[in-house]
Order: C-alpha cells, then structure tokens, then sequence
C-alpha cells in the first residue's frame, strides 16, 4: 500500500529516497513519485511505472537536492494515471504525499475552489496540499497543525515549502508514520524498514502528532499543539534488502520458509508459562472470563482455527470477529473479556481502529499478535506475543498464518494450563508436538511435485470449492483466500455438512472440490460428503491424512498427508492448500507476489 519517504540533509538525498521506495516497492502500488527543493521550488519526477522507472527518469532530468519526499501509490481515489500520483503539488510552491483517506475532501474541494485553487487532479490528497498553501503565513509547521484539525479521515502527509529550503513537516493520524534521526540530517517514513542504511534510532510518531524536520532536529507537536517529548528507540533490526535465492517467488521462498519461522516463534516457548505474553500476562489471564479476537483476512482465519482451540483446551469463551465490522456495530462490551488482535503488519488500519474502538468501550485488556514488534498495534496493547515469522513480502500470507497458529496455540496451552485443564504430562507432550512441527512441516513441504501435477489441471478452471470440518473449515477458507487472490480463480469455502444446504447445486465435473480430509473425530461424516459429491459427477482433490483410507478412484483425486498430528494439524493442512495456489498462479502466469489490486499492508479503510 502506499508508503512515504522524507528526507532534510545537506547531501543530494535523491538516492536516499529512490532506496526508500524501494524498499516498501513490496507492499504493493500503482504509481510513485519523488520531489525535491531547489531554489525554484519543489521539482518532481512521477511514473506510473516501477521504482525503477522513475529511478530512470531522475537518473536522465539530473533531479538533485537537499531536502525531498517520495510516495508509492496505491490508488484510491482517481486512477493510477501521472496526475494523480504523488507528490502532489499546490501552486508549483508547495509539495505533498499522503497515505490514507479524507473523508470530507469533498466539501474541502468546493471550499479551496472558492478560493481560486485550481484542482489537476482526481485524489483526495490535492485538497490536503491547496489547504496548507492556503493557510502558509510563513511558518508550514503552523500551517500543517492548523490544516490538519479540518481533515476528517485517516492520514500520514510529509510535506515542503519552497519558502523553507531545509524543513519537512509531518503529520499523522491513523496511518503510521515515523522519524529517523541522523547526523546533521534527518528522515521521515511510513515505516522504519523505508530508512534502513540511513538510521537505526527512531521516533514512532503518535496519533495527532505533527512534526517538522530540519538540519540540526525534529520538533513534535502533539494533538492539542503541545511541544511533545517522543522516546527515541534504536531499531537495529531492518538490515538490508531480502533476498530471493533459489527460489522463483517470495511466496514460494516463505512457503518454505515455514519450518524454521515456526522454530523462532517457539524458541522462547519451554513451558506455558504467562510470561510469554508479557509483563503482567498472569495477572490478566486470571482477571478474564472470555477472548475477544478481531482481525482481518488472514488473520482472521487463524483466530477462527484458534477458537476451536481455545475453546476445547482451556474452555474459555471465543468471539472472532471481523475487524471491519466489529468496529461500526454496536456490540456489548465485557470488561472481562480479553481483546485479542492479530496482524501481521501491525498497522492494518480496520484493525488498528477496533482496537481502539474496543478500548473506547472499556476493554480494558488486549493482546496484540503480531510479526513487526515496533508496529502501533504491540505500541497500542498491554501485551503482545511476537511471531518471529520474519519480514514476508509476498502479499499472499503464507508464513504470518502459521506462525499466528503457532501463537494461538500457545495462548490455548497457556489459559488450559492456568484454568486447570493442562496436567504436566500434557504439556510436555504439547511441547514435544510443536518442537516437532519443523519437521512435519517438511514432509508436507516434500509433497510439492505431486501437487504442481494438480495444479496445472486447476488452472484451467475458472471456480473452484474448498471444504473442510471443525478446525479444518477456517483452513479450507483460507486455501479459498489464497487461490482467489494469487491465481484470480473464483473460490467458495464452506464446512462441508453445509454442502446440501446450497454449495452442491454447483457441482459438476467443471467444479473441482478440495477437501482437507484430517484423520478426527469428524472423518466419517466428512467421508459422507465426499460422497455426495463424487455422486453428482465432482471432481474431489482430497488432502488426506495417511490413516484415513481414502484412496484415489474416479472423480477422486488424493494426495496422502503425514499421519494425523492432533489438534496442530491445521497447521500442517494449510500448507498444500497454500503451494497449490502458489504453483496453480505460477501456471496461469500470474504477477503472485504483488496480484492485482491488493496490497501488503493495509493501512486505510
Ligand atoms: C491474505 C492476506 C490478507 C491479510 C489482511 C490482514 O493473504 O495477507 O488477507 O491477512 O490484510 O493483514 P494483517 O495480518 O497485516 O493485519
């Protein structure tokens, strides 16, 4: 999704930012574009091409200077077209990026129009740049603080004046932006991976926050106007620039990735103890009576698995709901109630908000799970667990998922142990069972070859059904989610007791039917609906456990999983789902890291 890059030095920063973009070039985006000062003014370079692009042209205008901002692009309002990429400008004096989106940019528009300013493009952003040129006296900083109390919305903006050669002034609210402190310069992004090579010592601003960089420091100002005072941390961990190595897409290389992130995330796991999730995590976890769990996609699907978890182990109570919704409807809030938030990012927006909003009702407990430790969402919650699943850059999740599964039993683990429903015993044998997982893990990973055989018969469909039962059914949604995303094949999950209540009206040889088939307590039933099924003529892709006995027949395609592996084995039945979608995309020729439209981390609405 969109990124921000800024930077006031006295070296030409050019580079600085172009590296920047780069950088966050993963995250997903249509356009992008970078502007520096000179003694004109703001000078700019946009394309509605790759980085590389615009790299290129920078390279051939000789675009140079000492103070700039750069933008990655991911449309919202107004297409993906030159006019509409970033920075944008206001009356050639004034330059401007955005994240995010104003919500009252109409009545904004019409108001600057009032004014004489003239509108080049279709975004939102351009009200947000005309209004700070409209209230410039001299001072942008003033200017940006007295701008942004009239924007209704989600933003993080960086902006320049050509009258203030060396300052660049920052805001946000709802997107996240944060300064790096340098010798004698000093940089501005929308995430700290941006600057890497440039600091490690970071400020993460607040919501509301404005600040303005200069050479020689960075004053904040916070909300209501107050000089604010932001603890300055040093984040040594955004090296350099992930390689690929032998693999042919990032989601293939963190499909296989999967074993060893799984091996970090349980490193610091040698009992279910509390402290895992924090300071104070004992204390909270005897105050609660019930688990909250909101998130988005994904992350979604592995709170839905963990609710069965959570439930059946440690016999708490489980909501799961969509960050999304859960944020606009009335609900009725239980103080008692653990809120539990799960990203990947940290800074999905409609998860971030629910958070909040569950906050605002007077949860007064939460939990992020979450992949990036600096990210809002572990600054925003009491405590945290982290997935250590390492930076994923494909945007179809693959090692996030099963690392928050990871995560999530653990938590199941650690309540059950607490409430009296984990005896020693059990818990070695739990903790055997996931220092074991890496390893299931790879058997399942060898299954590849056969799996790209079926693969290329999928990508001559153009819809497909995925089924599964109890904990499976999150994981048949989720083999739904990446094949629809990545291969752009039309996907349906359901539990499969649901199919005769509507789904086998679609089945014909044209439907093929995936089937995660674990060897529980569920097989039978679920051997019935296979049934029903190849009956009316459907093809079956069956996942099957070693010990279920389901063999290959007409209409029955199977391929024979590692012996069943309990209540961990989603985890290992997400990951054939994941390599047939990744191999069925390969085969349609699909651009699998970045699928069109999407974007890695969503950070607005
Ligand atoms: C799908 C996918 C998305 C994300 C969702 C939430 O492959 O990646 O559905 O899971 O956008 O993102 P995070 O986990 O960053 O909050």
């Amino acid at each position: 999704m969109c990124g921000i890059v800024g930077a006031v030095a006295q070296r030409n920063i050019v580079s600085v930012l172009i590296e920047g973009l780069r950088r966050l070039e993963y995250r997903g985006y249509d356009s992008c574009g970078v502007a520096v000062l000179d003694a004109r003014g703001p000078t700019r370079a946009r394309s509605v091409e790759r980085v590389a692009d615009l790299e290129g042209q920078v390279r051939d205008g000789n675009l140079e200077g000492v103070t700039g901002i750069a933008h990655t692009r991911w449309a919202t309002h107004g297409a993906p077209v030159t006019d509409n990429a970033h920075p944008i400008f206001s009356r050639d004096a004034l330059a401007l990026v955005h994240n995010g989106i104003i919500e009252n940019y109409e009545g904004l528009r019409e108001m600057l129009r009032g004014k004489g300013y003239e509108f080049i493009s279709q975004t939102d952003t351009e009200v947000i740049a005309h209004l700070i040129h409209s209230l410039y006296r001299g001072d942008l900083f003033a200017a940006v603080r007295a701008a942004v109390a009239q924007l209704h919305g989600a933003y993080a903006i960086a902006v320049l004046h050509k009258d203030q050669p060396h300052t660049v002034v920052g805001a946000r609210q709802g997107s996240p932006l944060v300064v790096g402190l340098g010798e004698g310069e000093n940089f501005l992004a929308s995430d700290a991976l941006a600057l890497a090579g440039s600091t490690e010592r970071f400020i993460f601003l607040e919501e509301g926050d404005v600040c303005e960089l200069s050479l020689d420091g960075v004053r904040i100002a916070d909300r209501q106007g107050e000089a604010a005072q932001r603890e300055v941390r040093q984040v040594a961990a955004y090296g350099g620039a992930v390689e690929l190595g032998p693999y042919r897409h990032f989601m293939q290389k963190e499909i296989f990735e999967q074993p060893r992130a799984i091996t970090d995330t349980i490193a610091q796991t040698d009992a279910f103890d509390a402290s895992i999730f924090g300071e104070g995590a004992g204390q909270v976890f005897a105050d609660i009576d019930s688990l909250l769990i909101l998130a988005c996609g994904t992350s979604y699907y592995s709170g839905l698995t963990a609710k069965y978890w959570l439930e059946s182990l440690a016999r708490i109570p489980t909501q799961v709901e969509i960050a999304s919704e859960y944020r606009y409807r009335e609900s009725v809030p239980n103080p008692k109630s653990l809120v539990v938030v799960i990203s990947q990012s940290g800074e999905t927006a409609d998860t971030l908000a629910a958070l909040k909003h569950a906050q605002g009702l007077g949860h007064k407990h939460t939990l992020a799970i979450c992949n990036v430790g600096t990210s809002a969402m572990v600054r925003q919650t009491e405590l945290s667990f982290l997935t250590h699943a390492g930076r994923e850059i494909g945007v179809a999740s693959t090692k996030a998922f099963t690392t928050q599964l990871v995560a999530l039993f653990t938590l199941a683990a650690t309540l059950a142990k607490l409430r009296g429903r984990l005896n020693d015993e059990q818990e070695a044998d739990y903790l055997k069972q996931l220092r074991h997982l890496p390893a299931a893990l790879n058997s399942v990973l060898a299954l590849e070859p056969q799996i790209i055989a079926w693969s290329e018969e999928f990508s001559r469909k153009e819809h497909a059904l995925f089924l599964g039962r109890g904990m499976h059914y999150p994981i048949a949604l989720e083999g739904a989610l990446k094949l629809k995303e990545i291969s752009y094949i039309h996907a349906e999950a359901y539990p499969a007791g649901e199919l005769k209540h509507g789904p086998l009206a679609l089945v014909t040889e044209a439907m093929p039917v995936v089937t995660v088939a674990p060897n529980d307590a569920l097989l039978e039933k679920l051997k019935s609906n296979i049934q029903e099924v190849r009956a009316r003529g459907g093809q079956l892709y069956v996942f099957a456990d070693a010990d279920t006995k389901i063999v290959n027949g007409e209409g029955l395609h199977v391929i024979r999983m590692p012996e069943h592996y309990g209540l961990l084995s989603p985890i290992l039945h997400v990951v054939p789902l994941q390599l047939l979608a990744y191999h069925t995309a390969c085969a349609r020729g699909t651009d699998v890291d970045k699928p069109r439209n999407l974007a890695k981390s969503v950070t607005v609405e």
